[in-house]
């Protein structure tokens, strides 16, 4: 909701018209129903129900291990959650690489979920695959730099793009992704001239995430930001607004201690009932009339 009533659906057209005013759009991860709601009340633009929930959500050590069925599940909650943010489903793993057909399936199923578009690794290589998805009607962005899918081939998570040969080659592939019919492209842990270079030689939207502020959106993963990640990756690009950690575990620690110290549930978190009722139940148990709710063990 906005002052004036339901926030308008957010749609490409509303984020070229950001970048046209030269405001950033603002991209987080969503992978649940609640977060999905507390972003899409909270404004933000453009959710990414990132493979990352293989991480995040689901525990694994890398992205490569969660399978589209379980994206898809995110995928759902994530469009039920957020009516008006424009959302994003990112293939996962071998969903799109070995053929078109995997891939155009693919993407369907998360348009079929009610994504607006969806997101695949890889620059070149992936064109062929990009070209069978757009040419099918469906919203793709590619995702350049540091690509989790592909780690090890990068030897690891590096920053990309660190020397000007280097950033040539990935303005090769984001061209590449552009010929294609890519509406955006995301640049991933690369240096924010480097960006700068990228952005400045495409029509296409392009946003980062650990990619310095010279482009036209700003992606965060949600654990990150709210300090919800457990794990030990802490990316030098991100900024914490909450320690939902924190909270989370105070708040179960309470929750244990009153329970353990017989302190919950009290009369008030106990359903009434009649008193001729009750007196009748507690003859049957036994138990003296007089005696209070919260006293009987
Ligand atoms: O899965 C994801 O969250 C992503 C971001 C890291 C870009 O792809």
């Amino acid at each position: 909701m906005t002052q004036n009533g339901p926030r308008r659906k957010v749609t490409l057209t509303t984020l070229e018209a950001l970048r046209a005013r030269g405001q950033s759009a603002v991209c987080v991860t969503a992978y649940d129903y609640p977060t999905a709601a507390f972003a899409d009340r909270a404004g933000v633009d453009f959710l990414l129900v990132g493979d990352s929930a293989a991480m995040t959500m689901l525990g694994h050590a890398t992205t490569v291990a969660i399978t589209l069925d379980e994206m898809l599940v995110f995928a759902r909650a994530v469009c039920r959650g957020a009516p008006s943010a424009f959302i994003v489903g990112d293939l996962p793993f071998l969903s799109y690489q070995v053929s078109d057909a995997d891939a155009v399936r693919s993407a369907g199923a998360f348009i079929a979920a009610g994504c607006d578009a969806v997101k695949c690794e890889g620059g070149a290589r992936v064109a062929n695959r990009v070209r069978a998805m757009t040419d099918a009607g469906i919203a793709v962005m590619g995702h350049l730099g540091l690509t989790p899918q592909s780690l090890g081939q990068l030897g690891g998570y590096r920053v990309q793009g660190k020397t000007l040969s280097a950033v040539k080659r990935l303005l090769d592939d984001a061209l590449a992704l552009q010929e294609a019919g890519v509406f955006g492209i995301l640049l991933e842990a690369i240096p924010a001239e480097a960006a700068a270079y990228v952005r400045e030689r495409l029509d296409v939207l392009v946003y980062g995430i650990g990619a310095g502020p010279h482009v036209d959106g700003q992606l965060v993963i949600s654990h990150d930001i709210l300090g919800s990640f457990v794990g030990d990756i802490r990316p030098r690009f991100v900024r914490r607004y909450a320690d939902v950690d924190a909270v989370i575990t105070a708040a179960l620690r309470a929750y244990g201690d009153d329970v353990r110290a017989g302190r919950f549930p009290a009369a008030e978190h106990c359903y009434p009932i009649d008193a001729g009722d009750e007196a009748e139940i507690r003859h049957a148990r036994g138990v003296p009339a007089e005696r209070p709710v919260e006293a009987i063990a």
